[in-house]
């Protein structure tokens, strides 16, 4: 894994941005894998910023989420699909008919499951994949666990998740299910970029490239992927 440190959150932004904005430049077509929370914001907006200055364009590629809250209508202020509309695609040139999300209200969470890994395929697999972490440990929806998953599933959040995510809802309880693409989802994509900013990410980033390859921690599995490139402030970085 290649690991690099910025001061700030901007810089982040540009480093993690630009890797995005060269592989879509490179390949007009290209399978993006995005992700919600804080830590992707930056990225998003060099993103937009590149294509409102002409310097890329996205309308040819085809997006992949990597997860999606349970029982929450895809409209409400706080799903996945609205995040990404209010961060990214609002501002890009993207198809809205080429993004792609996990339904967390479909009725059969596995024939969910079997249709994203088959659309994710039929796409030609994900060229480029943004990963955060959480406290624990997790990827996407990924929760610390007995074993590393495959494709996409539904999953029960964990304590420390809830407690994370729950700051976000001010007028219903967090969901505490979500539908997530699995490790092996993650894993297949060919270039990865995770990107942890703040203290509260250094116990995990720490035990992520230092300790073993373990389910307990899921962002552990990158290590053994080919070309990951992990993006730190000094916080994220400072137990390393
Ligand atoms: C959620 C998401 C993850 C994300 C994590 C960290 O649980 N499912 O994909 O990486 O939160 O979020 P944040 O970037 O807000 O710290």
């Amino acid at each position: 894994m290649k690991v690099l440190t910025f001061k700030t959150i901007e810089e982040i932004g540009a480093a993690a941005g630009k890797m995005f904005v060269d592989v879509v430049k490179a390949n007009d077509k290209a399978v993006l894998g995005l992700a919600t929370g804080a830590t992707p914001v930056p990225t998003y907006d060099y993103m937009a910023q590149a294509c409102r200055k002409g310097e890329v364009s996205f309308k040819n590629v085809t997006t992949f989420n990597l997860d999606e809250y349970c029982d929450l209508p895809k409209e409400h202020k706080n799903s996945y699909y609205t995040f990404m509309f209010e961060n990214l695609f609002s501002k890009i040139d993207v198809d809205p008919a080429n993004v792609n999300f996990l339904n967390g209200n479909a009725p059969d969470a596995q024939a969910e499951s079997d249709r994203y890994a088959e659309a994710i395929e039929a796409a030609g697999g994900i060229d480029i994949q943004f990963l955060g972490i959480g406290r624990n440990g997790h990827i996407a929806f990924n929760e610390p666990a007995d074993k590393f998953t495959n494709n996409a599933f539904k999953v029960h959040l964990t304590q420390s998740t809830i407690e994370a995510n729950s700051i976000y809802f001010d007028d219903i309880p967090m969901p505490h299910y979500a539908m997530t693409m699995g490790i092996g989802s993650i894993m297949r994509a060919k270039k990865i970029v995770l990107v942890a900013t703040g203290k509260a990410k250094a116990e995990a980033v720490r035990t992520m490239l230092s300790g073993d390859i373990d389910p307990h921690c899921p962002a552990s599995i990158l290590q053994a992927h080919p070309d990951c490139t992990v993006i730190l402030d000094e916080d994220a970085a400072s137990l390393l």
